[in-house]
Protein backbone atom coordinates (compact mmCIF):
# COMPACT_ATOMS: atom_id res chain seq x y z
CA UNK A 1 0.00 0.00 0.00
CA UNK A 2 1.17 3.39 -0.97
CA UNK A 3 1.86 6.00 2.44
CA UNK A 4 -0.55 8.78 1.75
CA UNK A 5 0.87 11.39 0.18
CA UNK A 6 2.23 14.00 2.66
CA UNK A 7 1.00 17.97 2.80
CA UNK A 8 1.75 21.51 4.68
CA UNK A 9 0.16 21.84 7.65
CA UNK A 10 -0.90 25.07 7.53
CA UNK A 11 -1.41 27.86 5.27
CA UNK A 12 0.89 30.21 6.40
CA UNK A 13 3.65 27.16 6.69
CA UNK A 14 2.85 26.85 2.87
CA UNK A 15 3.40 30.50 2.23
CA UNK A 16 6.37 30.49 3.45
CA UNK A 17 7.76 27.31 2.57
CA UNK A 18 7.25 28.76 -0.75
CA UNK A 19 8.75 32.50 0.41
CA UNK A 20 11.24 30.61 1.35
CA UNK A 21 12.09 28.79 -2.41
CA UNK A 22 11.68 32.00 -3.95
CA UNK A 23 13.73 34.46 -1.48
CA UNK A 24 17.10 33.20 -1.83
CA UNK A 25 21.09 34.02 -2.95
CA UNK A 26 18.89 35.61 -5.77
CA UNK A 27 17.34 38.23 -3.87
CA UNK A 28 20.34 39.09 -1.49
CA UNK A 29 23.71 37.99 -3.75
CA UNK A 30 22.59 38.49 -7.41
CA UNK A 31 20.07 41.09 -7.03
CA UNK A 32 21.95 44.35 -6.22
CA UNK A 33 24.30 43.85 -8.12
CA UNK A 34 22.18 42.98 -11.31
CA UNK A 35 20.72 46.21 -10.57
CA UNK A 36 24.05 47.94 -10.35
CA UNK A 37 25.24 46.42 -13.56
CA UNK A 38 21.64 47.72 -15.12
CA UNK A 39 21.00 51.37 -14.43
CA UNK A 40 19.43 51.02 -11.16
CA UNK A 41 15.65 52.48 -10.34
CA UNK A 42 15.20 51.67 -14.11
CA UNK A 43 16.05 48.04 -13.96
CA UNK A 44 13.93 47.92 -10.96
CA UNK A 45 11.18 48.91 -12.90
CA UNK A 46 11.47 46.92 -15.51
CA UNK A 47 11.63 43.52 -13.19
CA UNK A 48 8.60 44.60 -11.33
CA UNK A 49 6.79 44.73 -14.90
CA UNK A 50 8.03 41.59 -16.61
CA UNK A 51 7.31 40.52 -13.16
CA UNK A 52 3.60 41.18 -13.60
CA UNK A 53 3.14 40.43 -17.08
CA UNK A 54 5.24 37.48 -17.54
CA UNK A 55 5.96 35.71 -14.79
CA UNK A 56 3.19 36.00 -12.07
CA UNK A 57 1.29 34.11 -14.62
CA UNK A 58 3.81 31.54 -15.37
CA UNK A 59 3.91 31.16 -11.46
CA UNK A 60 0.20 30.84 -11.00
CA UNK A 61 0.34 28.12 -13.72
CA UNK A 62 3.18 25.84 -12.52
CA UNK A 63 1.42 26.39 -8.78
CA UNK A 64 -2.06 25.25 -10.58
CA UNK A 65 -0.74 22.33 -12.23
CA UNK A 66 1.20 20.90 -9.88
CA UNK A 67 -1.78 20.94 -7.33
CA UNK A 68 -4.03 19.44 -10.22
CA UNK A 69 -1.22 16.91 -10.86
CA UNK A 70 -0.27 16.06 -6.87
CA UNK A 71 3.29 14.84 -7.74
CA UNK A 72 6.71 14.93 -8.50
CA UNK A 73 6.88 17.09 -11.89
CA UNK A 74 7.63 13.72 -14.12
CA UNK A 75 4.17 11.99 -12.33
CA UNK A 76 2.27 15.58 -12.49
CA UNK A 77 2.61 15.64 -16.68
CA UNK A 78 1.66 12.12 -16.89
CA UNK A 79 -1.02 13.05 -14.78
CA UNK A 80 -2.35 15.34 -16.64
CA UNK A 81 -1.79 14.30 -20.18
CA UNK A 82 -1.46 10.21 -19.70
CA UNK A 83 0.84 8.56 -21.78
CA UNK A 84 1.67 11.82 -23.48
CA UNK A 85 5.45 13.08 -24.53
CA UNK A 86 4.88 15.74 -21.51
CA UNK A 87 5.96 13.84 -18.80
CA UNK A 88 9.67 14.18 -20.09
CA UNK A 89 9.37 18.02 -19.62
CA UNK A 90 8.47 16.72 -15.84
CA UNK A 91 12.13 14.84 -15.76
CA UNK A 92 14.01 17.68 -17.57
CA UNK A 93 12.90 20.06 -14.45
CA UNK A 94 13.80 17.50 -12.07
CA UNK A 95 17.25 17.93 -14.00
CA UNK A 96 17.76 21.07 -14.13
CA UNK A 97 16.69 21.31 -10.01
CA UNK A 98 19.64 18.89 -9.47
CA UNK A 99 22.21 21.19 -11.85
CA UNK A 100 20.99 24.48 -10.05
CA UNK A 101 21.57 22.85 -6.57
CA UNK A 102 24.91 21.84 -7.64
CA UNK A 103 26.33 25.17 -7.71
CA UNK A 104 23.96 26.75 -6.02
CA UNK A 105 25.21 24.95 -2.84
CA UNK A 106 28.72 26.38 -3.79
CA UNK A 107 27.62 29.74 -3.25
CA UNK A 108 25.80 28.42 -0.21
CA UNK A 109 29.17 26.92 1.41
CA UNK A 110 31.01 30.57 0.31
CA UNK A 111 27.92 32.11 2.79
CA UNK A 112 28.41 29.76 5.43
CA UNK A 113 32.31 30.49 5.47
CA UNK A 114 31.66 34.00 5.83
CA UNK A 115 29.09 33.59 8.22
CA UNK A 116 32.06 31.19 10.46
CA UNK A 117 34.18 34.35 9.98
CA UNK A 118 32.00 36.78 11.31
CA UNK A 119 31.37 34.89 14.29
CA UNK A 120 34.96 34.38 15.44
CA UNK A 121 36.19 37.95 14.04
CA UNK A 122 38.10 36.53 11.85
CA UNK A 123 36.44 38.42 8.84
CA UNK A 124 36.86 42.08 10.95
CA UNK A 125 40.51 41.56 11.86
CA UNK A 126 41.83 40.47 8.59
CA UNK A 127 44.39 43.30 7.52
CA UNK A 128 44.82 42.75 3.64
CA UNK A 129 42.56 43.26 0.84
CA UNK A 130 38.90 40.99 0.62
CA UNK A 131 39.70 40.34 -2.60
CA UNK A 132 42.67 38.88 -1.87
CA UNK A 133 40.55 37.21 1.25
CA UNK A 134 37.97 36.13 -1.33
CA UNK A 135 40.32 34.80 -3.72
CA UNK A 136 42.48 32.52 -1.64
CA UNK A 137 39.66 31.15 -0.31
CA UNK A 138 37.76 29.81 -3.38
CA UNK A 139 40.67 28.62 -5.12
CA UNK A 140 42.04 26.69 -2.04
CA UNK A 141 41.27 22.99 -2.84
CA UNK A 142 40.01 21.95 0.28
CA UNK A 143 38.34 24.62 2.13
CA UNK A 144 35.36 25.64 -0.06
CA UNK A 145 34.77 21.91 -0.36
CA UNK A 146 34.08 21.32 3.02
CA UNK A 147 31.72 24.26 3.27
CA UNK A 148 29.85 23.02 0.14
CA UNK A 149 29.47 19.99 1.56
CA UNK A 150 28.55 20.93 5.44
CA UNK A 151 25.96 23.30 3.53
CA UNK A 152 24.45 20.43 1.76
CA UNK A 153 24.51 18.36 4.07
CA UNK A 154 22.45 20.61 6.49
CA UNK A 155 19.80 21.13 3.61
CA UNK A 156 20.00 17.12 3.46
CA UNK A 157 19.57 16.93 7.11
CA UNK A 158 16.54 19.53 6.80
CA UNK A 159 15.07 17.46 4.16
CA UNK A 160 14.98 14.21 5.86
CA UNK A 161 12.62 15.14 8.71
CA UNK A 162 9.27 15.44 5.94
CA UNK A 163 7.47 18.32 4.25
CA UNK A 164 5.74 19.47 7.47
CA UNK A 165 8.35 18.50 10.22
CA UNK A 166 11.49 19.45 7.78
CA UNK A 167 10.98 21.67 5.48
CA UNK A 168 7.79 23.73 6.88
CA UNK A 169 8.85 23.95 10.14
CA UNK A 170 12.21 24.95 9.24
CA UNK A 171 11.19 27.75 6.56
CA UNK A 172 8.89 29.06 9.39
CA UNK A 173 11.30 29.64 11.56
CA UNK A 174 14.38 30.86 8.89
CA UNK A 175 12.16 33.32 6.73
CA UNK A 176 10.69 34.48 10.38
CA UNK A 177 14.41 35.49 11.74
CA UNK A 178 15.39 36.08 8.46
CA UNK A 179 13.12 39.09 7.85
CA UNK A 180 14.15 40.79 11.07
CA UNK A 181 17.41 40.43 10.51
CA UNK A 182 17.63 42.22 7.16
CA UNK A 183 15.71 44.71 8.80
CA UNK A 184 17.88 45.26 11.31
CA UNK A 185 20.82 45.72 8.66
CA UNK A 186 18.80 48.06 6.36
CA UNK A 187 18.60 50.37 9.44
CA UNK A 188 22.15 50.19 10.47
CA UNK A 189 22.90 50.66 6.51
CA UNK A 190 20.29 53.66 6.39
CA UNK A 191 21.10 55.54 9.02
CA UNK A 192 25.04 56.08 7.96
CA UNK A 193 25.56 59.73 7.00
CA UNK A 194 25.36 59.72 2.97
CA UNK A 195 23.40 56.63 2.83
CA UNK A 196 20.93 58.86 0.71
CA UNK A 197 22.63 59.48 -2.23
CA UNK A 198 22.01 55.26 -2.41
CA UNK A 199 18.69 55.50 -2.06
CA UNK A 200 17.71 57.68 -4.74
CA UNK A 201 20.45 55.34 -6.62
CA UNK A 202 17.78 52.79 -6.55
CA UNK A 203 14.43 54.90 -6.59
CA UNK A 204 15.34 57.65 -9.24
CA UNK A 205 15.27 55.83 -12.91
CA UNK A 206 17.51 56.42 -15.46
CA UNK A 207 16.16 55.80 -19.01
CA UNK A 208 18.89 56.53 -20.69
CA UNK A 209 20.96 53.02 -19.05
CA UNK A 210 17.89 51.15 -20.70
CA UNK A 211 19.26 48.82 -22.96
CA UNK A 212 17.66 45.58 -24.96
CA UNK A 213 20.09 43.70 -22.53
CA UNK A 214 18.86 45.88 -19.28
CA UNK A 215 14.84 43.69 -20.21
CA UNK A 216 16.12 40.44 -20.36
CA UNK A 217 18.45 40.71 -17.42
CA UNK A 218 15.01 41.68 -15.56
CA UNK A 219 13.37 39.39 -16.85
CA UNK A 220 16.14 36.13 -16.35
CA UNK A 221 16.47 37.83 -12.50
CA UNK A 222 12.73 37.55 -12.44
CA UNK A 223 12.58 34.13 -13.37
CA UNK A 224 15.42 33.09 -11.19
CA UNK A 225 14.35 35.10 -8.51
CA UNK A 226 10.83 33.43 -8.26
CA UNK A 227 11.93 30.09 -8.66
CA UNK A 228 9.89 29.28 -11.80
CA UNK A 229 10.42 26.94 -15.08
CA UNK A 230 12.27 23.60 -12.92
CA UNK A 231 9.58 22.32 -10.75
CA UNK A 232 10.47 23.47 -7.39
CA UNK A 233 7.05 25.31 -7.26
CA UNK A 234 5.22 22.46 -8.94
CA UNK A 235 6.72 20.34 -6.29
CA UNK A 236 5.71 22.21 -2.72
CA UNK A 237 1.93 23.00 -5.28
CA UNK A 238 1.63 19.06 -4.84
CA UNK A 239 1.80 19.50 -1.04
CA UNK A 240 -0.87 22.40 -0.64
CA UNK A 241 -4.96 21.69 0.39
CA UNK A 242 -7.54 21.59 -2.85
CA UNK A 243 -9.22 24.93 -0.89
CA UNK A 244 -6.08 27.44 -1.50
CA UNK A 245 -6.34 30.36 -3.60
CA UNK A 246 -3.58 29.93 -6.24
CA UNK A 247 -3.51 33.24 -7.53
CA UNK A 248 -3.47 34.99 -4.37
CA UNK A 249 -1.16 32.76 -2.79
CA UNK A 250 0.94 33.28 -5.66
CA UNK A 251 0.57 37.05 -5.68
CA UNK A 252 1.50 36.92 -1.67
CA UNK A 253 4.87 35.01 -2.34
CA UNK A 254 5.42 37.43 -5.89
CA UNK A 255 5.29 40.09 -3.47
CA UNK A 256 7.34 38.98 -0.72
CA UNK A 257 10.16 37.91 -2.75
CA UNK A 258 10.15 41.44 -4.63
CA UNK A 259 9.68 43.16 -1.44
CA UNK A 260 13.04 40.86 -0.12
CA UNK A 261 14.97 42.09 -3.17
CA UNK A 262 14.34 45.55 -2.30
CA UNK A 263 15.35 45.52 1.42
CA UNK A 264 18.11 43.63 1.15
CA UNK A 265 19.49 46.09 -2.01
CA UNK A 266 18.49 48.97 0.92
CA UNK A 267 20.69 46.71 3.23
CA UNK A 268 23.80 46.88 0.77
CA UNK A 269 23.68 49.89 -1.90
CA UNK A 270 23.18 52.67 0.58
CA UNK A 271 26.06 51.40 2.57
CA UNK A 272 28.30 51.26 -0.31
CA UNK A 273 27.60 54.93 -1.15
CA UNK A 274 27.79 55.93 2.22
CA UNK A 275 31.35 54.39 3.48
CA UNK A 276 32.73 55.10 -0.50
CA UNK A 277 31.71 59.01 0.17
CA UNK A 278 33.67 58.94 3.74
CA UNK A 279 36.74 57.60 2.10
CA UNK A 280 36.40 59.89 -1.14
CA UNK A 281 35.94 57.13 -3.66
CA UNK A 282 33.42 56.62 -6.20
CA UNK A 283 31.02 53.28 -5.08
CA UNK A 284 30.97 50.90 -7.18
CA UNK A 285 27.56 48.73 -6.38
CA UNK A 286 28.23 47.42 -10.20
CA UNK A 287 31.09 44.94 -8.83
CA UNK A 288 29.20 41.83 -9.86
CA UNK A 289 29.33 38.85 -7.75
CA UNK A 290 32.18 40.17 -5.84
CA UNK A 291 29.84 42.32 -4.56
CA UNK A 292 29.10 40.61 -1.26
CA UNK A 293 31.66 38.66 -0.40
CA UNK A 294 34.45 41.37 -1.70
CA UNK A 295 32.85 45.10 -1.60
CA UNK A 296 30.72 44.43 1.48
CA UNK A 297 32.99 43.32 4.08
CA UNK A 298 35.16 46.30 3.51
CA UNK A 299 32.14 48.64 3.81
CA UNK A 300 31.00 46.59 7.40
CA UNK A 301 34.57 46.89 8.48
CA UNK A 302 34.61 50.90 7.91
CA UNK A 303 31.44 51.44 9.70
CA UNK A 304 30.64 51.70 13.25
CA UNK A 305 28.91 48.19 14.82
CA UNK A 306 30.20 46.63 11.76
CA UNK A 307 31.46 43.41 13.19
CA UNK A 308 27.74 42.87 14.14
CA UNK A 309 26.53 44.25 10.93
CA UNK A 310 28.39 41.91 9.14
CA UNK A 311 27.34 38.68 11.45
CA UNK A 312 23.64 39.01 10.56
CA UNK A 313 23.97 39.82 7.01
CA UNK A 314 25.85 36.83 6.56
CA UNK A 315 23.34 34.71 9.01
CA UNK A 316 20.65 36.19 6.61
CA UNK A 317 22.82 35.14 3.33
CA UNK A 318 23.21 31.62 4.69
CA UNK A 319 19.38 31.27 5.94
CA UNK A 320 18.17 32.71 2.60
CA UNK A 321 20.50 30.29 0.92
CA UNK A 322 19.20 27.40 3.13
CA UNK A 323 15.57 27.56 2.21
CA UNK A 324 15.81 27.92 -1.42
CA UNK A 325 18.52 24.85 -1.11
CA UNK A 326 15.77 22.98 0.49
CA UNK A 327 13.03 23.84 -2.41
CA UNK A 328 15.89 22.46 -5.08
CA UNK A 329 16.81 19.55 -3.42
CA UNK A 330 12.93 18.56 -2.73
CA UNK A 331 12.36 18.55 -6.06
CA UNK A 332 14.91 15.45 -6.47
CA UNK A 333 13.97 13.81 -3.31
CA UNK A 334 10.20 13.65 -4.63
CA UNK A 335 11.05 12.45 -7.65
CA UNK A 336 13.25 9.35 -6.58
CA UNK A 337 10.75 8.45 -3.62
CA UNK A 338 8.04 8.24 -5.94
CA UNK A 339 9.89 6.93 -9.23
CA UNK A 340 12.60 5.40 -7.99
CA UNK A 341 10.54 3.85 -4.02
CA UNK A 342 13.25 4.90 -1.92
CA UNK A 343 12.43 6.16 1.74
CA UNK A 344 13.17 9.80 2.08
CA UNK A 345 16.04 9.01 3.80
CA UNK A 346 17.85 7.00 0.97
CA UNK A 347 16.82 9.43 -1.74
CA UNK A 348 18.64 12.41 0.59
CA UNK A 349 21.59 10.51 0.14
CA UNK A 350 21.53 10.07 -3.38
CA UNK A 351 20.60 13.29 -3.84
CA UNK A 352 23.41 14.57 -1.70
CA UNK A 353 25.98 12.07 -3.27
CA UNK A 354 24.67 13.57 -6.77
CA UNK A 355 24.47 17.42 -6.30
CA UNK A 356 27.58 16.97 -3.53
CA UNK A 357 29.64 15.21 -6.41
CA UNK A 358 28.91 17.86 -9.11
CA UNK A 359 29.31 20.68 -6.47
CA UNK A 360 32.98 19.26 -6.20
CA UNK A 361 33.64 20.13 -9.31
CA UNK A 362 31.96 23.33 -9.65
CA UNK A 363 33.72 24.44 -6.60
CA UNK A 364 37.09 23.21 -7.80
CA UNK A 365 36.75 24.78 -10.97
CA UNK A 366 37.80 28.21 -8.60
CA UNK A 367 41.40 26.18 -8.01
CA UNK A 368 42.96 23.67 -9.05
CA UNK A 369 40.41 23.37 -11.92
CA UNK A 370 40.71 26.41 -13.79
CA UNK A 371 41.52 25.73 -16.70
CA UNK A 372 38.84 22.93 -17.22
CA UNK A 373 36.56 24.51 -19.44
CA UNK A 374 33.44 23.14 -21.14
CA UNK A 375 32.05 24.95 -24.27
CA UNK A 376 34.71 27.89 -23.09
CA UNK A 377 33.40 28.28 -19.22
CA UNK A 378 34.63 27.28 -16.07
CA UNK A 379 32.53 24.02 -14.08
CA UNK A 380 30.15 26.58 -11.89
CA UNK A 381 29.76 29.21 -15.23
CA UNK A 382 28.81 26.04 -17.41
CA UNK A 383 25.92 24.90 -14.58
CA UNK A 384 25.08 28.88 -14.10
CA UNK A 385 24.70 29.51 -17.89
CA UNK A 386 22.94 25.90 -18.79
CA UNK A 387 20.19 26.18 -15.92
CA UNK A 388 19.35 30.14 -15.49
CA UNK A 389 19.89 31.11 -19.54
CA UNK A 390 18.76 27.85 -20.91
CA UNK A 391 17.09 25.27 -18.68
CA UNK A 392 15.09 28.20 -16.75
CA UNK A 393 13.34 29.94 -19.49
CA UNK A 394 12.44 27.04 -21.40
CA UNK A 395 11.27 25.07 -18.59
CA UNK A 396 8.78 28.70 -17.91
CA UNK A 397 7.77 28.47 -21.76
CA UNK A 398 6.93 24.77 -21.95
CA UNK A 399 4.83 25.26 -18.74
CA UNK A 400 3.06 27.85 -19.96
CA UNK A 401 2.77 26.15 -23.32
CA UNK A 402 1.05 22.97 -21.52
CA UNK A 403 -1.18 25.39 -19.58
CA UNK A 404 -2.41 27.62 -22.58
CA UNK A 405 -2.69 24.73 -25.14
CA UNK A 406 -2.93 21.32 -23.66
CA UNK A 407 -4.68 21.92 -20.49
CA UNK A 408 -8.24 22.92 -21.48
CA UNK A 409 -9.47 27.03 -20.82
CA UNK A 410 -12.66 25.29 -19.00
CA UNK A 411 -10.01 23.07 -16.80
CA UNK A 412 -7.53 26.09 -16.06
CA UNK A 413 -10.72 28.27 -15.15
CA UNK A 414 -12.20 25.41 -12.44
CA UNK A 415 -8.45 25.00 -11.03
CA UNK A 416 -7.92 28.50 -10.77
CA UNK A 417 -11.48 29.17 -9.19
CA UNK A 418 -11.28 25.46 -6.83
CA UNK A 419 -14.62 24.80 -9.07
CA UNK A 420 -16.26 27.19 -8.55
CA UNK A 421 -15.79 28.07 -4.98
CA UNK A 422 -13.58 31.29 -5.00
CA UNK A 423 -14.92 34.36 -6.33
CA UNK A 424 -12.33 35.66 -8.10
CA UNK A 425 -13.85 37.97 -11.07
CA UNK A 426 -13.78 36.82 -14.20
CA UNK A 427 -11.58 39.53 -16.11
CA UNK A 428 -8.57 38.45 -13.68
CA UNK A 429 -9.24 34.73 -14.53
CA UNK A 430 -9.35 35.84 -18.32
CA UNK A 431 -6.33 37.93 -18.10
CA UNK A 432 -4.44 35.65 -16.12
CA UNK A 433 -5.16 33.25 -18.82
CA UNK A 434 -4.45 34.80 -21.51
CA UNK A 435 -1.16 35.95 -20.29
CA UNK A 436 -0.38 32.21 -20.20
CA UNK A 437 -0.97 31.19 -23.34
CA UNK A 438 0.43 34.03 -25.64
CA UNK A 439 2.38 36.98 -23.67
CA UNK A 440 3.97 34.57 -21.45
CA UNK A 441 5.38 32.45 -24.38
CA UNK A 442 6.08 34.96 -26.57
CA UNK A 443 8.05 36.49 -24.26
CA UNK A 444 10.19 33.68 -23.02
CA UNK A 445 10.91 32.72 -26.70
CA UNK A 446 12.54 36.07 -27.14
CA UNK A 447 14.73 35.86 -23.93
CA UNK A 448 16.14 32.34 -25.35
CA UNK A 449 16.49 33.51 -28.48
CA UNK A 450 18.58 36.32 -27.26
CA UNK A 451 20.46 33.72 -25.18
CA UNK A 452 20.98 31.76 -28.24
CA UNK A 453 22.63 34.96 -29.83
CA UNK A 454 24.86 36.48 -27.29
N1 LIG B 1 14.87 31.64 -6.13
C1 LIG B 1 16.17 31.29 -5.61
C2 LIG B 1 16.94 32.54 -5.33
O1 LIG B 1 16.46 33.64 -5.61
O2 LIG B 1 18.06 32.42 -4.84
C3 LIG B 1 16.95 30.40 -6.53
C4 LIG B 1 16.17 29.25 -7.09
C5 LIG B 1 15.57 28.35 -6.22
C6 LIG B 1 16.02 29.15 -8.46
C7 LIG B 1 14.79 27.34 -6.73
C8 LIG B 1 15.25 28.14 -8.98
C9 LIG B 1 14.65 27.25 -8.12
F1 LIG B 1 13.91 26.30 -8.59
Amino acid sequence: MNKPRETFGSRIGMLLAMAGSAIGLGNIWRFPYTLGQNGGAAFLLLYVIMLVIICLPVMISEYLLGRRGASNPFRTFDNLAPGSKWRWIGSVAVLASACILSFYCVVGGWSFKYLFEACTGGLMSYQGSYADFFGAFISNPWKPLLYTLLFLGLTGLIIAFGVRKGIERMSKIMITLLFVIIVLVVIRSLSLPGAGQGVRYMFVPDFSKVTANTCVAAMGQAFFSLSIGCGCILTYASYVHKDENIAASSGWIAFFDTSFAVIAGLAIIPAVYAIAQMNGVDPDVSAGPGLVFITLPGVFKSMPLGGVAALLFFLALMLAAITSAISLMEVVVAYVIEELKRSRLHAVLICFLLCGGVGVFCSLSFGPLDGFKLFGLSVFDFFDYITSNIMLPVGGLLLAVFAGWRLKRANYLDELTNGGKLNIPRWLCLTIYYLVKFVAPLAILLIFINCILS
